[in-house]
Parts: C-alpha cells; structure tokens; sequence
C-alpha cells in the first residue's frame, strides 16, 4: 500500500488539539495526508481498526510543531559577544559598536550558499527532532540584495531536502548596513525599489518583516516597507516593541501585519490595534532569557483583550541562540507565566496563524497528517520539563519521518 493511502490508529491517546485537550483518551485514525477520526476510546468501534496500521497506545498527541520566527540562516558564531553581555555590555550598545547583527552580516556575506545551507541544516534538524513540522526562517544578515536572496535561497533549499514546511520571510529592514552609514532612508530605499521586488519576482518570500527599533528603523522607515509589501501582494510581520516603545506595533497592525513579535513594551493602543486587526502576538521568551530582559510582554492585557498569542524559538546567533521549541514551552510558562496550554497553543493554532494559515496547527478530522505523538502522560508535561528525547512519532504530510 502506497503512503498515501496508509490508516494508521492509535489507541487510548490524550490528544491536545492545538487549541486545548481533549477531556477523554481517545483513538486516531489518519489515512494517508489527512485526519480521518477521532473519537473517544468508549465510542470506539474496533470495526474501523480494520486495515489500520497499529501506531501503539497512551502518549500524547499533539499537532507538529510550528515555529513561526526563526533566524536560522547564517553565518558565523557570535560565543564572543555571549561572553562580553556577561561582563555587562549591553546588546544596544554592542549593535552601536557595530557588533551584534553585523557581525553576523559579514560573516553571512562571506559565506557560499552551500555553506549556509550546511550550517543550517544541522540547526533545522535539531527543530524537527523536536517536533517541529513548520518553520519559518528569516533573511536579515545578508542586507544587499544579493546576500538577502542567497539567505532565502539556502532557506527554501532546506524544505525541499528536509521533511518540514519551511516559510520565508524577507528581513532586509533587520540593521543599517555599513555601506549606508548616515543614509538609513537611502537603504530604505533600496530594501523597498529593489529588494522587495527581486525576492517577489522569484518566489523567494513568503512575507516581509522589519526591526522596528532605535538601533534599527524608525516607524516611517518600516511603514515604508509595508506598503512596498503590499505593493508586491505580501503579507507583512514586524519586530517590534522589543526594547522601547516605539509604536510600530499599532503602525503594523493598521496595515494587517500577521503579528508583531517580541512585543515586550507594548502599550494598550497596541493592544488594541493588534486585537482589531486580527494580529497574532509572537512571544519570544528565548530573547528574554538570553538578554536577560526584565520588561515583561503585557501577557494579561493580551489574554484579557483575546489577541492570540504564538511562541516561538527566534532562533538566531545572537539575541536567541536556543534551537530547542519545547524549551520555549517551558520559558514562556516560566518566564511568562503563560499556561501550559496557552504555551502549546502557541507553538500550534496560533503559530500556524501567525504565518497566515489560520485554521491550521490542530489536531482535527480533515486536517493536514502534521503530528507529533510524545511520551509524556499530560500536554502539560511538555512544558514541564525540559528532556531532549521524548517525541515518539512525527509524521509530515503523512509520513512518517525519523531525522
Ligand atoms: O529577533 N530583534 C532583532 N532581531 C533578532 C536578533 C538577531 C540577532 O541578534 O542576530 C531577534 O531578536
Ligand atoms: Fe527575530
């Protein structure tokens, strides 16, 4: 029998289904790319176990991981500026030595496409072996356009190799390069008369995102690149709110963003804006922990004003070099204090909506075979602790897949 037509049934299974957990065990029946049933284990007719590949019994089922925001792509290592944060420099201050993101930059620019992708591959692995089934990965290092389209090359490579969805995003809008030095708006506007086109022209971006921040660009500056954007029919995404209150949220928002990401200083307008446009709120807690931040993300106001919330890994050489999604679990619930749940919704329904597909990231009849199945006992376990090893079963596009 071809993949395509496989049943597969687990048995007595506690599924979280990307919005929350079912309250009884249950039995799963895929069938090929798509979730043919579930039902409660009492309901269970052992007549449709017929022709079903056994999957085993007990774990926990939930939706394939989806980590909407990742730096994946680059070259380089920056150990060196993991060690002078330590002796108290500031990340601010390291990006306006002309370290930090820059740094990275060279080394990016330096780099083959073979390379990139050598470098990266490891890093994505790491990903899908613990769980993930879609990412998204950003360009950003590269700020010419040459070296952005390379990084989204190298990014669109890795999902035809590996067995994940792999989403891009255009970061030209991440840090002034050198060459413009005093001309930020002269880069804007490369990044919007040239970049942007080049990458809408050959397929390589899936959505356009920027550095809304002092140390980066200014909120006109990143409007800019919106309506390029959306010029070019791309959805846009922002960083913003990170380490100042800038207001590029609330200016994202106006303009549809998908979500605003980091979000620590976000004020209640923002907020607001974010909740009327439907914006997913992407928290970060691995940059937290690694900045060693103390502004928390407005969590409460965020839960109260029903904005949904994603978590994600942002895993990059510098503010996050953290490639593990279930630890994010557990730093948003630590750090957070988000729910357990809240946490797995995040890495599931919610980060799927942050990449624009709404609907997606659940564990429901007629949905796509994206699944983990992870020895623990509750979904809350997965959160709880931190323990490498414990995803069972992952199938992509209903494959079963072991990297
Ligand atoms: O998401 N905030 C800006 N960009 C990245 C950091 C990238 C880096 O430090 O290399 C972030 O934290
Ligand atoms: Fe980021």
């Amino acid at each position: 029998m071809s993949n395509a037509q496989t049943r597969r049934l687990w048995r007595d299974i506690c599924v979280f289904d990307g919005l929350c957990t079912l309250p009884e065990p249950m039995a799963v029946i895929t069938e090929g790319d798509r979730v043919a049933s579930l039902v409660a284990m009492r309901d269970f007719d052992e007549a449709s176990a017929q022709g079903c590949q056994e999957m085993g019994r007990g774990g926990v089922m939930t939706p394939g991981l989806v980590d909407c925001h990742t730096h994946l792509v680059f070259g380089g290592s920056r150990a060196d500026e993991f060690e002078a944060r330590l002796e108290g420099v500031s990340y601010e201050e390291i990006a306006r030595r002309g370290g930090g993101i820059l740094s990275t930059v060279t080394a990016t620019r330096e780099a083959s496409e073979e390379a990139l992708f050598a470098a990266a591959r490891p890093r994505l692995e790491a990903l899908i072996a613990d769980g993930v089934t879609t990412v998204e990965i950003k360009s950003g290092y590269g700020l010419t356009v040459e070296d952005e389209l390379k990084m989204l090359r190298v990014a669109r490579r890795l999902g035809e190799v590996l067995p994940v969805r792999v989403v891009t995003t255009l970061l030209g809008a991440h840090a002034l390069p050198p060459e413009f030095k005093d001309d930020s708006d002269g880069y804007i506007d490369l990044v919007c008369q040239e970049m942007i086109p080049a990458a809408a022209a050959e397929g390589l971006a899936d959505a356009v995102d920027v550095f809304c921040e002092t140390i980066a660009f200014s909120v006109a500056q990143c409007e800019r690149v919106f309506e390029a954007a959306e010029a070019h029919g791309l959805p846009i995404k922002a960083h913003a709110e990170q380490l100042s209150n800038l207001g590029g949220t609330a200016v994202a928002a106006r303009h549809g963003a998908l979500s605003a990401d980091h979000i620590e200083y976000l004020d209640e307008a923002g907020i607001a804006a974010m909740r009327e446009a439907g914006s997913v709120a992407v928290i970060l807690p691995g940059a937290f922990h690694t900045l060693r931040e103390t502004q928390q993300p407005p969590i409460a106001a965020l839960r109260e004003a029903g904005v949904p919330m994603a978590v994600a890994t942002d895993a990059n050489p510098g503010s996050s070099p953290l490639f593990m999604p279930t630890l994010m679990l557990n730093l948003a619930c630590t750090l957070f204090r988000l729910t357990p749940q809240e946490a797995l919704a995040g890495m599931t329904a919610h980060g799927a909506a942050a990449l624009g597909f709404k609907g997606e990231g659940r564990v429901q009849e007629g949905a796509t075979t994206d699944l983990c199945v992870w020895d623990v006992d509750t979904p809350a376990a997965l959160a709880y602790a931190v323990q490498p090893g414990r995803l069972r079963q992952r199938l992509f596009q209903g494959e079963l897949t072991h990297v």
